[in-house]
């Protein structure tokens, strides 16, 4: 039988180029993000069949929309192998500017409470099988703090511990829970950033990475593998010396600068 991919954020980016890989491993795709109409004209810009994909309008900050997404997907097309939360946002921040205490909570709301709600009308059905793949995009950026950039450094530690926990309590189900690491990734996210991104890879490349990883059920790794070199490296570092290997880095722009 056909497996399903289930995948937020496949309006772009990574969530995009991951569907791209599993189509090409003969998977359908439950296709998941706001912007639905980019998707459609993606999927029939690259030739998809109406049996090859559907697609579920959904803004995974609102549990209920994702959740619903989830269900409707059960209901049309059948429990999923794979369920991979890529959706993310990534936006500067500084703490002595009041509105940035909002992108912060907007971006817990997306990053970690979006990821949980995106899981959770999968893991039951998945446990009964006894099958299936609980995939979290979290990223180097969650390793150690970055200058302007506490959202989301935060949120990405957040979606690490989550799913290490998810991990533990679903061990023996024969469920996975998989957590990618990407460094840094050539997407519409990573097009602003004013510092310079060692490793950047395509997302194609990315995606095949990940696609090889998730099919393996390892339980962490960061894409590409010379960034999982500076990840253990950082994890290790003491905070003088990373203070010191930060000084005069840019901060992660906020809302509406360039
Ligand atoms: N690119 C990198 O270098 C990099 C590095 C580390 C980690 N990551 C992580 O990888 C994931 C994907 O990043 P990307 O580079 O592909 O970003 P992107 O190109 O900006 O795409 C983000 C995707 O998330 C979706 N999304 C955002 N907010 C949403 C919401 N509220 N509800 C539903 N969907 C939402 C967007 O769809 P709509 O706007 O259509 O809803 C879009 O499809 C993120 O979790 C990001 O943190 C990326």
């Amino acid at each position: 039988m056909t497996r399903i991919a289930f995948i937020t954020g496949a309006s772009g980016g990574i969530g995009q180029a991951l569907a791209w890989r599993y189509h090409q491993a003969g998977w359908r795709l439950a296709l998941v993000a706001r912007r639905t109409v980019e998707i459609e004209s993606w999927a029939q810009s690259q030739g998809l069949k109406a049996a090859d994909y559907a697609v579920f309008g959904a803004d995974v900050a609102d549990p209920d929309s994702i959740i619903g997404a989830g269900q409707s997907c059960i209901a049309s097309m059948g429990l999923p192998e794979a369920v991979i939360a890529s959706a993310g946002i990534s936006i500067g921040m500084d703490t002595s500017v009041r509105e940035d205490i909002d992108v912060m909570a907007r971006t817990f709301a997306v990053n970690n409470v979006g990821m949980a709600a995106t899981f959770q009308p999968f893991v039951q059905g998945m446990v009964q099988r006894g099958s299936g793949r609980l995939v979290g995009i979290a990223s180097v950026a969650g390793i150690r703090g970055l200058p302007g950039h506490g959202a989301y450094c935060a949120s990405k530690a957040g979606v690490i511990s989550y799913c290490e926990s998810l991990r533990g309590e679903l061990r023996g189900t024969g469920v996975k829970v998989v957590t990618i690491g990407p460094g840094y990734v050539a997407t519409p996210l990573t097009q602003k950033n004013r510092y310079s991104m060692p490793f950047l890879m395509p997302a194609d490349k990315f995606a095949d990475a990940a696609f090889r990883a998730i099919d393996s059920g390892v339980s962490y790794r960061v894409i590409p593998w010379q960034m999982g070199v500076v990840a253990k490296l950082l994890r290790v570092l003491p905070d003088s010396l990373y203070d010191r290997l930060l000084a005069g880095r840019p901060r992660k722009h906020r809302q509406g600068e360039r």
